[in-house]
Formats: C-alpha cells, structure tokens, sequence
C-alpha cells in the first residue's frame, strides 16, 4: 500500500476505534513507581488467567467445549493462540471466522481474551506461518546456522518477512476494533511468542554477517550509555561503550545482543503497526534459560532479563516485558521483570505449581496477572471429597480478595511467601508495615509430622491492624518487627471468611486448639481458604530484673 493512503486508513482506523469506544476507554496500562497495572473501563483490573494449550484454539468448536468449563474455575481471562497460518491461509485473503466465534463464546460466558500472535516466531520456530511463507525461501529467508544450514526459523532480516507480517497483523488489529472496540473483550496482545534464535551464537545468513560487521547503531550505544545504572549485571560487565564493533562493544554478549537488537526491530515495526489499527496494551513474552543453559540452547535474544534493556530501547510500542516461568525458581525470575516501569504480568506458570505461586506472583511481586498454562487441561470436577480443583480453589480465594488486593498492591500492603518441604529455609517470615509474619508448612499435633509438602499464602493489609491471608498448607505466627518499635503483637481474633454477594461472611471464629490457644493461624494443610485476622499491638511492660 502506499505510504500516504497507508497514513490516512491508520488515522481513520484510530479515530474510529476512539470513537467507537466511546464510554469506555481502551484498555491500557497505568505504569505505577514498582510495576503498574491494567486499567480497564477505567478501572484496575486484575487478570486470573489461563493459557490454553497450543493445539487447542485451531478450530471454532473448540470455544464451545473449552471457554464454559473455564468460566467455573474462577479464571477471568483466557490467552487464545491466533495462528497466522490460521488468519491468512491464502496471501493477502484474510478469515476471521475462528476467532470471531472465540469472542462470540468468551462473551457469553463473561470472559476477556488476550491474544497470542503466533507470527513469524513461536518459541524461536516459525511453525506456525502460513505455508505459502514457508514453502518460499527465497522471499522468506532463513535464519542460517553456524556450519550453513538453513533453519526452521525466519530470518529476523527478511524485508518481505517483516512486510507481510506487519501487514497481516494490522489486518488482525483492525479486526479486533471493529469487532470489539465497543465490547472490549480482548485485553491485550501478545506479539510473537517466545522469540529467540536457537543455535549456535547469531543468525549467520548473509544480511545477518553484513550488518554485524557493521559498527552498532550510534543511538542503541548511546542510550545503553545514558541508562548505564539502569543495566542489568549481565549487560553492564559486558558493555564497553568505547568499542567500534559489535564485538568490541558487547564482547562475550555480542552475538545474543545483537539477536535481542534484531528481534526488538522486528517487532517494533510489527506492534507499533498494530497499535496504528488498535491501541491495545501490547508485551512480549520471555523463554528462559534453564539453570546452567547457554544463548543459543535458550532462545538467544529474547526478551529475557540479561539483555532486555536492548529491548526497552528499541521497542518503544511495546508495553511491559514478561517471563515464562516453568523453572523452579519462580520467585528469582519473576523478580528481574520487577523493575521500574514494567507491569508484572506471568502468561505461562507451570501449572503444577500455579496454584502456589499465584499467591506469590499478586502479593509479593505485585503482577496485575498470572496465567497457568494448558489450564484447558485442567479437570474442573470435583474430588471424591466434593473439593474442587487446586488452582479453581486458588482463584476463588484471589477472585474473592481482589477488591482489597488491586488497591493494597499499590500501597504496597501486600506479601506473599511459598514454601516447599524442599525449601532452602523450613521457616519464612515476611514483614507488612511493622508486622512479622512467620510460616512453617503445617504439621500435625501432637506428632508433628509434616501434612503436607507445599504451602503458600497472600497476605493483605486492609486497615492498621486487619490483614485478610489467603492460602494453604502453613501455620503463621505474629509478631511485631522489632526493629520497627517497641510494642508486641498478639492475636485478637482470626474467622476463616468468604465472600457472598460482594460482603465477607463469617464461616468460622477460629480458637483454642484451632489457633493454637490463640497463639498462631493454623491454615487447612490442602484447602485454600480465606482466613480474617485481626491484631493488637501494646507497648512491652519492662520489669525490673
Ligand atoms: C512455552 C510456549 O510459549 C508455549 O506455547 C508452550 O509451548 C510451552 N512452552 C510448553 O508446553
């Protein structure tokens, strides 16, 4: 398309889509001191999401079977795979069909979407590009390897590559604003989906070698100079600005720099048209490297922590960064996507463990959402004891807190500790606000036996002294911190609590041999529940000796 006729449909699409959704704005996100948040129809909005398995939004019918069971468990939002190969079987003729029903159904059952843009990338490979890409390697080049070979991956530096993907993602866009400006079902998107070049070093094909025996941009340098505080350590020991080439500059890292630099032009280019269509807060999503993995056996030059600030710099349109976290160290990664001006929000947790983590991922790292991955694969009957899922009973209790959670994550009134019989520690203490809240995983009494191998719990301040912990599977002391004042802590009362058309009700006062004659909370060892505790402080008697 021409350039100015181009201009003028972006324009207009973007006028429509303001006007279009007139009472309510577009989806957004409101970036805060330590993260930010989603802000939908003008409010906060917290995602419990689940990302479907890849092979399971391929066809319209599968929305009927899967989207209803979804809507019991709790879960609020759904992240769908939209394929390209699914969009534009034929160049040029796109077919919305599928999708279209995939909104149809979501809102039926009163659930928001957020879109996976499976494009030219999906975890490296381009599998999922239409076969009239994939069959012609000339105009779609290839990523080349080390020795030679052609890989199953495009090139990031085929023009006709990017061409045809900004234009089929437009297509997309513009798609979901006239179907969806006014109803706002889809949230957000993600573009791509765990990008990176997987091999040896860098893409070696011919555009590839040229340009990286060319100096790096003078502006990627000098941004990288003027944030050098903001660097991550990995960065930061190998960025010598003084350098002229791209070795010389990122040393060690100049292969899986020069990756991150070449993927984050790729999708600057694909989302900022996008945006041009439709505004909708867009991110890209991280594979990490499994303990002890080289760039390469990961994929190199991904939105992973080490050189994300490449990223920052060069991929102005997109909005916040997110990690995958399938490795055991959930609370390490999800910490390096904590940093000033990102948004926290998991779309892939392994789903064994999401029902732990989630807890976590809101209290402690204060991610607007969290999303366990193949949650379609989850079976939402009940046990034979009539309890339901862990991760429906884990979104209950989250659904249930969220109007105090969302505005206490911004006051910073909120904690959360996961603990595993495997833990480094077999206690954990979290402060709140000049509270200490000690967990130990529970244990049976009198034997002391441990009764189960996993707990986690949410902790959320709701007034001075009133703290709503949502979880399983610990027993929680209190004290107060004594490097904060002098006063001691005790317990007042603790009522195990749920919510019933938008009010707290009282279940039960929990006392005596339930609190430990008043001493500690004792969680249920496998139940998520709520649990309303409430302190006093006083100042400590001093006695003479
Ligand atoms: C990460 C990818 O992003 C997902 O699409 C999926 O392939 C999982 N890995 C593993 O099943």
């Amino acid at each position: 398309m021409k350039n100015k006729a181009r201009i003028v449909l972006s324009v207009v699409g973007w006028l429509v889509a303001a006007l279009s959704a007139h009472a309510s704005e577009i989806p957004r996100v409101q970036k805060l001191n330590d993260g930010g948040r989603l802000i939908v129809n003008g409010k906060p909005y917290l995602i419990l999401g689940g990302e479907l398995g890849n092979s399971s939004a391929g066809t319209a019918a599968q929305a009927d079977s899967i989207l209803p069971k979804l809507a019991k468990i709790h879960v609020n939002t759904v992240l769908i795979p939209v394929a390209w190969e699914q969009i534009e079987p034929i160049e040029g003729k796109f077919d919305f069909g599928i999708l279209d029903h995939w909104i149809d159904v979501a809102r039926k059952e009163h659930l928001h979407l957020v879109i996976l843009w499976f494009g030219s990338w999906k975890n490296a490979f381009s599998n999922y590009a239409p076969g009239w890409v994939k069959s012609d390697t000339k105009r779609f080049p290839r990523a080349v390897s080390a020795d030679g070979a052609e890989l199953e991956i495009l090139s990031t530096l085929g023009t006709e590559t990017l061409k045809s993907d900004r234009r089929v993602f437009s297509a997309l866009m513009t798609h979901v604003r006239e179907k969806d400006a006014e109803q706002q079902t889809v949230l957000m998107v993600q573009v791509e989906n765990e990008v990176g070049y997987l091999g040896r070093g860098r893409d070696r094909s011919s555009a590839a070698n040229q340009l990286f025996h060319q100096p790096p941009p003078v502006a990627l340098v000098q941004s990288l100079r003027d944030h050098r505080e903001a660097l991550s350590p990995e960065l930061a020991a190998n960025f010598h600005p003084n350098g002229n080439s791209w070795q010389e500059v990122f040393g060690d890292a100049a292969d899986e720099v020069f990756m991150a630099w070449n993927y984050a032009r790729f999708i600057q280019a694909v989302a900022a048209d996008g945006k041009q269509a439709y505004p909708l807060p867009m991110y890209v999503n991280a594979q990490l490297p499994a303990p002890a993995e080289r760039a390469g056996e990961y994929p190199s030059g991904g939105p992973h922590p080490y050189y994300l600030e490449v990223y920052c710099v060069t991929a102005p349109a997109i909005d916040f960064y997110s990690p995958d976290i399938y490795w055991p160290d959930f609370e390490y990664w999800i910490h390096r996507y904590q940093f000033h001006g990102n948004a926290v929000f998991v779309p892939e947790a392994r789903l064994e463990s999401a029902p732990f983590n989630a807890f976590y991922a809101y209290g402690e790292a204060k991610a607007f959402g969290f999303s366990a991955f193949g949650i379609d694969s989850i079976d939402v009957s009940a046990d034979h004891a009539g309890n339901p899922s862990a991760m429906e009973q884990t979104y209950q209790a989250l659904d249930d807190l969220s109007e105090a959670l969302v505005p206490a994550q911004a006051l910073e009134h909120t904690r959360g500790l996961v603990l595993h019989v495997s833990s480094p520690r077999p206690t954990q203490t979290v402060a709140l606000n000049g509270f200490l809240f000690e967990a130990t995983l529970s244990r049976s009494w009198p034997a002391k036996t441990l009764l189960t191998d996993d707990g986690a719990m949410i902790v959320v301040q709701s007034k001075p002294n009133e703290f709503f912990i949502a979880g399983r599977g610990l027993v929680v002391t209190f004290a107060r911190d004594p490097d904060r004042d002098d006063r001691v802590a005790g317990i007042t009362s603790i009522e195990e609590v749920s919510r019933v058309d938008g009010e707290w009700i009282t279940q039960r006062r929990l006392n005596g041999d339930q609190s430990n004659q008043g001493r500690q909370l004792s969680m249920s060892p496998n139940q998520v529940k709520t649990y309303r505790v409430i302190l006093y402080t006083t100042e400590r008697e001093r006695h003479a000796q």
